[in-house]
């Protein structure tokens, strides 16, 4: 009976050593690696997951993204799409799942997929397409591609998330339709407060100017100082015309209507070298043919507000304004050699400042089909471009 007792508890104990050992082999394995598993601490104590507990969790948070989600090889074959993907490109999960990518893309856009690949399979890229899906409709969406494991060591995947860009590009064209609406009415209020002025301000001013010139030369010069004083309200108030004429010019360029863009560009750089002591030179092509009246008015009113930032932030020795055309592109080149700022991140907002001009300009370039785009570098300068592109209807520029 004795004998028969102890030969069952070695068999368990032998039993148990070996469990042990499996268990010891096990931890000795996710220490060093051989094995994709995480110890947590819970209310059971330590408690090992899994890489196969875990994948299932991220299957299911993949699949309740509301974003695609998808792992390709390098040529584009489909390995896993989730759900959501599927019912981007309108098409049975099945059906996607083993298929080309490609098959959801433009020719245009599977070149420029093509193009970015390299990169994406070594740093991630994150590119804007249009997705085509199965029923014809079109999604735009920006891909995010990053590299993912290599398969056996051996072959890379590739994780790709799309995101549906449509509510984003609806709100981007109200704001823009919005924006557009605020320069027309900006427009039309300057265009009054300029008229009104003009029709006001500068006639009152030149016939208080007129009748000081006819006290002076009423006043005897036995009235020395009298006269004097006369004269000096006579020179003060044609000073205070011309800059009410000056602020008119600014806020309705009637001479950019009557004399083109070209003079006023040059006739607005002449006013802030003067006011301001920054030299501004004027380069580029001169204008033979004129530009369509709103392409003009934006080309004006950039330089003006990128004139007003040098003067406001820069520090600038020079400002040199650059007009040309390359091809059918109207190019306008706006460089000062000041402090510069950086453009992910300006400075913080001070007094006085809406920090709405960058923006503003950016409007401008848009509301004529152009782009502007901003490069600075702290103490060296910054420049501003716009190109505009010119429809084959427009008038050019030689
Ligand atoms: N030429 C420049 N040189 C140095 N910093 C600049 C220049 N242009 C713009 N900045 C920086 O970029 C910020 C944003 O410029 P933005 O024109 O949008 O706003 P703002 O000039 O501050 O205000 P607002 O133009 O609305 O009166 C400025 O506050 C400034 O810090
Ligand atoms: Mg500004």
């Amino acid at each position: 009976m004795k004998a028969a007792l102890t030969k069952i508890l070695t068999e368990d104990l032998a039993a148990i050593r070996l469990r042990l050992n499996e268990a010891e082999e096990t931890l000795r394995a996710i220490r060093d690696g051989e094995v994709d598993a995480l110890i947590g601490t819970g209310k059971k104590g330590k408690q090992v997951f899994t890489l196969a507990g875990a994948e299932r969790a991220y299957r299911m948070l993949i699949e309740a993204m509301n974003e695609g989600a998808l792992t390709l090889t390098t040529e584009k074959m489909i390995l896993y799409a989730n759900q959501c993907f599927a019912r981007m490109v309108k098409c049975p999960l099945e059906q996607v799942t083993g298929s080309s990518f490609r098959r959801f893309l433009s020719a245009a856009d599977g070149a420029t997929l093509r193009a970015h690949m390299k990169q994406a399979a070594q740093t991630g890229v994150k590119i804007q397409l249009l997705l085509h899906a199965c029923d014809g409709s079109k999604l735009p969406v920006q891909i995010s591609i990053r590299p993912l494991a290599k398969e056996g060591g051996k072959n890379l995947i590739i994780g790709m998330v799309v995101t549906d860009l449509t509510e984003s590009r609806r709100t981007e064209e109200m704001l823009r339709a919005l924006t557009q609406r605020v320069v027309q009415v900006q427009e039309a209020e300057r265009g009054q407060v300029a008229l009104e002025l003009h029709d006001n301000i500068t006639q009152l001013l030149c016939a208080i100017l007129v009748r000081s010139q006819t006290l002076a030369d009423q006043l005897s010069t036995h009235d020395g100082p009298a006269q004097q004083e006369a004269l000096k309200l006579r020179d003060l108030l044609g000073h205070t015309a011309e800059e009410v004429e000056c602020i008119t010019r600014n806020l309705r360029p009637g001479v950019l209507e009557l004399l083109g863009l070209d003079a006023v560009l040059r006739a607005a750089s002449t006013e802030f070298t003067a006011r301001t002591g920054v030299v501004v030179t004027l380069t580029g092509v001169e204008l033979t043919e004129r530009l369509p009246g709103q392409t003009e008015l934006a080309l004006y009113r950039i330089l003006q507000e990128a004139l007003k930032n040098v003067h406001k932030h820069a520090r600038a020795q020079q400002v040199s304004v650059h007009l040309a055309r390359l091809g059918n592109t109207v190019q306008l080149l706006i460089k000062d050699d000041g402090v510069g700022f950086n453009t992910e991140r300006p400075p913080v907002k001070r007094k006085g400042s809406s920090r709405l001009g960058l923006l503003g300009m950016q409007e401008r370039a848009a509301y004529v089909g152009g782009t502007l785009t901003i490069k600075s570098v702290r103490r060296t300068g910054t420049e501003i471009e716009v190109r505009i592109l010119l429809s084959p209807g427009n008038p050019t520029v030689n």
